[in-house]
């Protein structure tokens, strides 16, 4: 297991179980299970909304803010303060981008804004994007409209989806000389669907359209290669299935696209710290740096190939349940851990409020009167089994 890097020894004395006593990858993940404080008898299946951080990631941030909090100036601007940089690096290695394209931010939505106040587009320019996107991302999307006078586009992605070429089509048909701008989310919110982004920035690239990804449901679930994707920037947050410290993110804006992109936040540089920043919570981030560490440990295959079996197991199991239809694509090239589906007749904030009542906990979608399932690594095959004996019962 790759230990913490050197500037890290605030923390080295809160290590997470060392995995290679885990004779099978099952008992790691029950090994993962057992660190989180998630009591033993809640069945957490909304890390999609937030995920539960590792123990031993929650006591080196207590133990960082204690330290920060004997000497305010002195750490802040030596000894802790000074590891933020390595997160920094940390996030830029992990997403497969240079650090100098790397700012940490406090969320996805933040970073989303980040992109969409400083954007230059003139009236008439129109953006994509889909019907199933986050107010998070949207909110940025607005905002171009009210102030740039930009026009929005929301088209309709095939619910649910079937094939990567059906997706691409999708947005292929969707573009007109008008465009300017296509933002869609590396992970979809709704469904879980995997954007083939790689397939739509061959599109995008020659027509010199930006093309923006709200990442904020990918790094911790899915292998995220900004590079590869072909992305001009990428938002995410830490505190969701990277299982980081809350209010954590951060935000890659390509090289090339960053004379495009000037908000006041990076007037002073990209530097977890600047003039322009502002004092940051160096506690938090430097959790965020653990997290990614936690994850590495383990590996991002591996994390990736869990997911998927225990959210196919679950696919299968709801698709033999009459009264409901699942909205999550079932294609290996455009699924992630996150299932979701609509329910027939049963209002969906009934099943979530009397699922809750029995401590499973799911997220309500606002659309299509769904139910999404959230399938991390430490949700085991009894967890599904008892949620969809519950879910049985419900319905
Ligand atoms: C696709 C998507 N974008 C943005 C967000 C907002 O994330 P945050 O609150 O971390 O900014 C979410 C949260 O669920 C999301 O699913």
């Amino acid at each position: 297991m790759p230990l913490l890097s050197e500037g890290f020894s605030p923390s080295e004395k809160f290590s997470p179980p060392d995995f290679r006593n885990a004779s099978t990858d099952d008992e790691l993940f029950a090994m993962v299970r057992k660190q989180l404080l998630v009591p033993a008898n809640r069945i957490y299946l909304n890390t999609g909304s937030l995920g539960p951080c590792p123990v031993h990631i929650i006591d080196a941030i207590h133990a960082n803010t204690r330290q920060l909090e004997m000497n305010p100036v002195g750490e802040n601007w030596g000894p802790l303060g000074n590891q933020m940089e390595l997160v920094r690096k940390k996030v830029a290695d992990f997403i497969h981008a240079d650090v100098e394209e790397i700012v940490l931010t406090r969320n996805t939505t933040e970073g989303l804004n980040l992109i969409a106040q400083s954007l230059q587009l003139n009236e008439g320019d129109e953006i994509i994007t889909t019907t199933q996107e986050h107010d998070g991302g949207e909110v940025g999307l607005e905002f171009l409209v009210q102030t740039k006078g930009a026009t929005l586009k929301k088209i309709e992605l095939p619910i649910p989806g079937n094939s990567v070429e059906e997706i691409v089509n999708t947005i292929r048909q969707s573009i007109t000389s008008k465009t300017k701008l296509v933002m869609l989310s590396h992970v979809n919110t709704i469904t879980g669907l995997l954007m083939p982004f790689a397939e739509i920035a061959k599109i995008t690239q020659p027509k010199g359209i930006y093309l923006i990804a709200d990442g904020a449901q990918a790094p911790g679930l899915t292998k995220v290669d900004v590079k590869a994707l072909g992305v001009d920037a990428y938002a995410a947050s830490g505190h969701k299935w990277l299982m980081g410290p809350k209010e954590t993110g951060f935000l890659y804006v390509k090289k090339e696209f960053q004379a495009n992109v000037k908000p006041v936040f990076m007037a002073s540089g990209f530097s977890v710290y600047s003039a322009s920043s502002g004092t940051r919570n160096v506690a938090t981030i430097i959790g965020l740096g653990l997290a990614i560490n936690y994850h590495t440990s383990i590996g991002t295959d591996k994390i990736q190939q869990r997911t998927l079996q225990v959210r196919n197991y679950c696919l299968a199991e709801l698709k033999k349940i009459k009264g409901l239809k699942v909205i999550s694509p079932e294609a290996r090239s455009l699924s992630t851990g996150i299932v979701s589906f609509s329910l027939d007749s049963v209002k969906n904030e009934d099943v979530f409020n009397k699922l809750n009542d029995q401590d499973i906990i799911v997220k309500l979608l606002t659309q299509h009167n769904g139910i999404r399932i959230s399938c991390h690594l430490f949700v085991s095959k009894e967890d599904i089994d008892k949620f969809i004996k519950a879910l049985k019962l419900l319905l």
